[in-house]
């Protein structure tokens, strides 16, 4: 690797706050390659991954890049339906390596929900920079529901998984559900219900969402509405 380019990837592995132990190792992670794929997912998920139309595309960014990679795969092997992205996950177009690199750069990437106070009217305000934060900022509005109820269902059925605060869970590859649009979640466990997706690769035959009724699935969904505010 020319040692600029090295230098490049150090910088973009400070900035998107990679560990170096990433799970998606034997590849080598290519952040410029991981880039300039996003150029082509962006025109949906946002150029940074912050997901879109009120979850009609769902927010990518600091997913576990296990996660986003075996979605990519389930995707371009059929077994996941998705009429959107099929043409963009072909083989043709997403070898296994592009996979990786994509997977990885957006599990990087870090959204905050508020913006840190700054004084406008001081010398060094950078109006530019302030707009460019402005753009990665991802706050999920109040979904209806009992947050009471649902806390206490969260946190007795599915906290274990998906993490105390609906972080997700990078080593187990866990996706988020805290800062993840309400309307998309409310497709997927349509769709686990449905068994058009399977809930838990560890044990396929696991029905828990058709444990619940709407209404805890409703209560549980407020009280992660507010779980990034
Ligand atoms: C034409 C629009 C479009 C483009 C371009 C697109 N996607 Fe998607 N993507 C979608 C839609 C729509 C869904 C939600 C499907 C569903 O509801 O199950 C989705 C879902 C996903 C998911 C599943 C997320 C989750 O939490 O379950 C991943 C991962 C993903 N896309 C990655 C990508 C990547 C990486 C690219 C670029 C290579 C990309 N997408 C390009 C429309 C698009
Ligand atoms: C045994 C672990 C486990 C438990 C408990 C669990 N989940 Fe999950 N959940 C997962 C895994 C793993 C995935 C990703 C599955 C995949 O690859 O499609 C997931 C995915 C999801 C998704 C789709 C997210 C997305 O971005 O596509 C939703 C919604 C969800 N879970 C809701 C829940 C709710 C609500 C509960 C509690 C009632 C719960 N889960 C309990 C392991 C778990």
């Amino acid at each position: 690797m020319a040692a600029h380019r090295l230098l490049y990837a150090t910088s973009l592995a400070v900035v998107f706050n990679l560990c170096p132990g990433n799970p998606v190792d034997a590849h080598e992670f290519d952040p410029e390659n991981g880039e300039e794929i996003n150029e082509v997912c962006a025109g949906c998920h946002g150029e940074f991954g912050e997901g879109g139309k009120e979850g009609e595309y769902p927010r990518l960014a600091g997913m576990p890049a296990e996660f986003i990679a075996r979605q990519l795969h389930l995707f371009r092997d059929r077994q996941r339906p998705n009429l959107a992205m099929v043409e963009y996950v072909d083989h043709r177009q997403m070898p296994d390596g592009d996979i990786q690199d994509i997977a990885a750069y957006l599990a990087g990437i870090e959204l905050k929900t508020k913006l840190p106070p700054v004084d406008e009217s001081a010398p060094d305000f950078d109006a530019y920079a302030r707009l460019l934060a402005s753009k990665k900022i991802m706050q999920i509005p109040r979904a209806e529901g009992s947050q009471a109820a649902g806390s206490k269902l969260y946190r007795k059925e599915c906290a274990s998984c998906h993490g105390k605060m609906g972080e997700g869970d990078k080593k187990k590859a866990v996706p988020l559900l805290a800062g993840q649009y309400t309307n998309y979640l409310w497709r997927q466990v349509e769709k686990y219900r449905n068994k058009i997706r399977i809930h838990d690769p560890d044990a396929p035959e696991d029905a828990l969402l058709s444990e619940f009724t709407d209404e805890e699935i409703r209560d549980i969904f407020a009280y992660l509405s507010v779980l990034d505010d």
